[in-house]
């Protein structure tokens, strides 16, 4: 599609007002003085998606590659501005092979200007990347500060620096696709948040996306009537469990028997699967969840895991949106690969996350709750306000077996581990303790949460005034 045809695609129709049309560079070096374009390569302004007011801007492949001059920056910096004095979403078409060549520092600083603004408006306005084209250098940073980035399978490229130059400078032989194409860039290294297998596709999710999302730091989500009754029970919850603890099932099937309409929006379905996270409606409301996932490593939370994981929370707490958690966990992984690559800090990240959320927070624990990952996943403890667990949980500091290992060394036999599995694998101990604050009927998940969700709309917690926290990066 071109520019304008990704605008029309994007936006309700007709609502798309474009601004700064006969914007055009300055340079007049190598030869650029007589290729003057009207609007530089890039298309901005305003519209509407479902009635709410967006900003977007949607850059030309066609005019120097789509590459970011002095007077192109400007034109994006200034809907970026007007997004965050009207409190509306940035949505940016990207399409670029970054910072135009022949403008040297005038377009570096345009970039640096684009990225300030990425980084005051994040958690100010949602801001929301597209990449459309094989994008370059600044293409690839601004949007990496952004909330969420879409790709499109054979279309979208995201790297640093292309193909040709990674030859030159570290003799690796790679293509579009391997370097940096949507599907590597949606499993492997995780920085894209959506993949489709086509422009329509993916622009149309980004409307779906913006469905959940309130349009400012300030505004409550979006509510979404459902005829999903909210007191409608799920006797398949019943049998979703399976006796043997060890045995994986799909904590998808769970979320959708709870969710209005069974419809859950995941965010990142094909990176660090043993986590899900994304998208549903309680009762109309939108909320975020966040779900082991015993299907995948038996839904063990490692590195990929807790980046997923914590950069979801804090865009839900960043934009009030409540955290439903479902949680199924044996621990965090073990293993030198692990330890090397920074489990410490990056399962850090997770707790972080979780503990600094004042957005309200539901938990469920349908199974599992080991160890560290039991205080990490939005525990009572890290201000959970509504903690459940079914009858089926079992929470302790390890599974029977390791703990019996540790305790008796040599002599750690079936029995004492039964007779450990009979002390701990259940949720009545933490229930004592005020831990859980109920537990419940699986069936009733759905009426539960609900109502614990109305409750909760008017919960008002802050943090202590400072300057910002220090994540662990
Ligand atoms: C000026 C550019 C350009 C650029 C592409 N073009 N990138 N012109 N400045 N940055 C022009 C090409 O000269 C060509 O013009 C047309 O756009 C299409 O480009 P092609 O190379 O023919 O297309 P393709 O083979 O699809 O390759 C796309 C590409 C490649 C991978 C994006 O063009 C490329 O590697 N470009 C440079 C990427 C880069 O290093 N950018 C600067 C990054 S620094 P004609 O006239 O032939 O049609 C940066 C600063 C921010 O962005 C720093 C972040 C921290």
């Amino acid at each position: 599609m071109t520019a304008r045809e990704r605008l029309d695609v994007l936006l309700d129709p007709g609502s798309f007002v474009e601004i700064d049309r006969f914007v055009t560079h300055r340079t007049t070096d190598f030869g650029l003085g007589d290729q003057q374009v009207l609007g530089d390569g890039v298309v901005t302004g305003w519209g509407r998606i479902d009635g709410r007011l967006v900003y977007a801007f949607s850059q030309d492949f066609t005019v120097f590659g789509g590459s970011l001059s002095e007077a192109h920056a400007e034109k994006i910096c200034k809907i970026m501005d007007l997004a965050v004095q009207n409190g509306a979403p940035v949505i940016g078409l990207n399409d670029s092979g970054g910072a135009r060549i022949q403008e040297g520092v005038a377009s570096l600083g345009g970039y640096a200007d684009i990225f300030l603004r990425n980084t005051l408006a994040s958690g100010v306005v949602p801001q929301i990347s597209a990449v459309l084209g094989p994008c370059a250098g600044g293409a690839v940073y601004s949007p990496a500060i952004t909330d969420f980035i879409f790709m499109v399978r054979g279309l979208s490229y995201m790297f640093v620096t292309g193909p040709s130059v990674v030859k030159t400078v570290t003799h690796e032989e790679v293509d579009f696709e391997r370097l940096g194409g949507a599907d590597v860039h949606g499993a492997t290294s995780g920085i894209a948040h959506f993949v489709h297998d086509s422009e329509l596709e993916s622009l149309t999710a980004i409307r779906t996306l913006l469905a959940y999302v309130p349009s400012n730091n300030l505004d409550s989500p979006p509510t979404r009537p459902s005829d999903d009754p909210s007191d409608r029970r799920a006797e398949a919850l019943l049998d979703i469990v399976p006796d043997e603890p060890s045995k994986p099932y799909d904590m998808r099937d769970v979320i959708r028997h709870v969710v209005d309409g069974g419809t859950f929006f995941e965010v990142q379905p094909d990176y660090a699967g043993n986590l899900l996270v994304g998208f549903g409606r309680l009762g109309g409301r939108s909320v975020g969840i966040v779900a082991n996932q015993p299907a995948v490593l038996a839904g063990v939370l490692d590195i990929a895991a807790s980046l997923k994981g914590a950069r979801f929370i804090r865009f839900c707490d960043a934009f009030n949106i409540p955290l439903v958690t479902f949680e199924d966990v044996p621990g965090f992984l073990p293993g030198v690969a692990q330890e090397h690559g920074g489990i410490i800090k990056h399962g850090a990240k997770l707790l972080y996350a979780f503990c600094e959320a004042t957005v309200p927070k539901l938990t469920v624990i349908t199974r599992k709750a080991y160890g560290g990952a039991y205080d990490v996943m939005s525990s009572k403890h890290v201000r959970g306000d509504y903690n459940v667990a079914w009858p089926t949980a079992e929470i302790a500091v390890m599974g029977p077996k390791g703990a019996v290992e540790i305790l008796y060394k040599g002599e750690a036999t079936e029995e004492r581990a039964a007779e450990y599995r009979a002390k701990f694998a259940h949720p009545y101990q933490a229930a004592a303790r005020g831990y859980l604050d109920d537990i419940i009927d699986p069936r009733d998940t759905r009426p539960r949460l609900i109502d614990a969700l109305v409750t909760l709309q008017t919960k008002r917690d802050r943090n202590p005034s400072k300057k910002h926290g220090n994540i662990p990066l």
